[in-house]
């Protein structure tokens, strides 16, 4: 097992990273001088295959677990569910020292750490992410939140979670789309923060993509690190964390545009990564070769890098992008990178580059 420490003063936390790690769910928890009353919120897709794994080890370590599974995807992560949340915690009268695991992808993660933010003002939380994307990514860090119809992501919290347990076995069911879409945000350490790893990825891709156990388990502790590094730096986004939207920007205004129902997370912000990239090139001088790397990893990936947008689309677009929370009054910024491995946040980027770099004759958005 590896253990990645998240150092934020009383808030620190351990990621643990190994396999048999939902059967160690109990003990785990046991270390936390937590209440004995826990509620699991899972998907209706991952409560089936590992809800019962985890009652059973929560229940023989002393706990008290129910189980609450919310509907599955994205379109979950929303008001309706988050009340419905709250009333069965309410029914079940959880306490405010009861705590709370989500265990699923990010849509769990996020929905119940907001649940777990909010209820009775704060009941503490455990991550057991099932996703690789949820894994390095969604479950560190401690942002928490949901949807509204205006857009992703629009209400949330911070709160950092107790601890993270990432159990890599539980990745072996993840169907193949969500496991390439995970190894979007797994690319992005590379170019962001770490040229070294980005090179041992182009070496090590076909491995990973078998999901080689050992591989795996460097992968996500990597990222992990990473990810702890820049939370520590700035845990509220008030600048470096910024680094971490590489590719988001494009990315999640492609996700808007299409309804959230095309592309998912990970190969939407693939097509962003590889347009910004190419506008890194153009404004900050990244070497083309470096470019061509980021866009040739991400097809080796079997990752979407190209899509074609028609004018009213590239229109929409751009006003997708002028929405995003990340705006400041009204100006786009973009986390651009240098070369692989450093990237810069808050540059601007002139409006009509934005279209060229993303689109190509590859597929079209219906
Ligand atoms: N909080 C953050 O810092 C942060 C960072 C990145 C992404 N996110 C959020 O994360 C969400 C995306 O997360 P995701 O990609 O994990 O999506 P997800 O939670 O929807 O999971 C993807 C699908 O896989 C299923 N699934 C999960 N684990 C499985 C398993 N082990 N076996 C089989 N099926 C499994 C789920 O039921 C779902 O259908 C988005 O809402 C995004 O905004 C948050
Ligand atoms: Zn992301």
């Amino acid at each position: 097992m590896r253990i990645v420490n998240v150092a934020l003063g009383a808030r620190s936390y351990d990621l643990k990273i190994g396999t048999g790690l939902l059967a160690r769910v109990g003990r785990e928890c046991a270390r936390l001088a937590l209440s004995r009353r826990c509620v699991i919120i899972s998907d209706r897709n991952v409560a089936p295959r590992y809800g019962q794994a985890a009652q059973e080890a929560l229940a023989k370590a002393g706990f008290a677990p129910s189980l609450v599974a919310i509907p599955a995807g994205e379109t979950a992560k929303c008001l309706k569910t988050l009340k419905s949340c709250y009333d069965q915690l309410a029914a079940q009268r959880l306490e405010r020292k009861s705590f709370i695991v989500a265990l699923g992808g990010g849509v769990v993660g996020d929905l119940a750490g907001f649940v777990a933010a909010t209820y009775l003002r704060g009941v503490p939380f455990v991550q057991v992410p099932t996703t690789l994307l949820a894994q390095v990514d969604s479950s560190v860090g401690g942002k928490v939140g949901l949807n509204l119809t205006a857009g992703k992501n629009l209400v949330g919290a911070f709160h950092q979670p107790r601890l993270v347990l990432c159990d890599l076995e539980t990745l072996n069911s993840l169907p193949m789309r969500e496991y390439r879409a995970g190894l979007a945000e797994v690319i992005k350490y590379g170019i962001i923060y770490d040229a070294g790893f980005f090179r041992r990825l182009e070496r090590g891709l076909p491995m990973l993509l078998r999901r080689d156990p050992p591989a795996l388990a460097a992968v996500v502790a990597r990222c992990c690190e990473i990810k702890a590094e820049v939370v520590r730096q700035d845990e509220t986004e008030s600048g470096l964390r910024a680094i971490l939207n590489f590719g988001h920007t494009i990315g999640h205004a492609l996700e808007a545009i299409s309804g959230y129902g095309k592309f998912l997370h990970g190969e939407a912000i693939a097509i962003g990564q590889v347009a910004e990239a190419k506008l890194s090139a153009q404004v900050l001088g990244l070497p083309s070769r470096d470019a061509e790397r980021i866009e040739r990893i991400f097809q080796r990936a079997g990752l979407p890098t190209r899509v074609k947008l028609n004018t009213p689309q590239q229109r929409r677009l751009l006003a997708a992008m002028k929405l995003d929370k990340k705006v400041s009054a009204g100006e786009i910024k973009f986390v651009l990178a240098r070369r692989i491995g450093v990237v810069e946040f808050g540059h601007q980027v002139p409006a009509t580059l934005i279209p060229a770099a993303i689109n190509s004759q590859l597929s079209t958005i219906h």
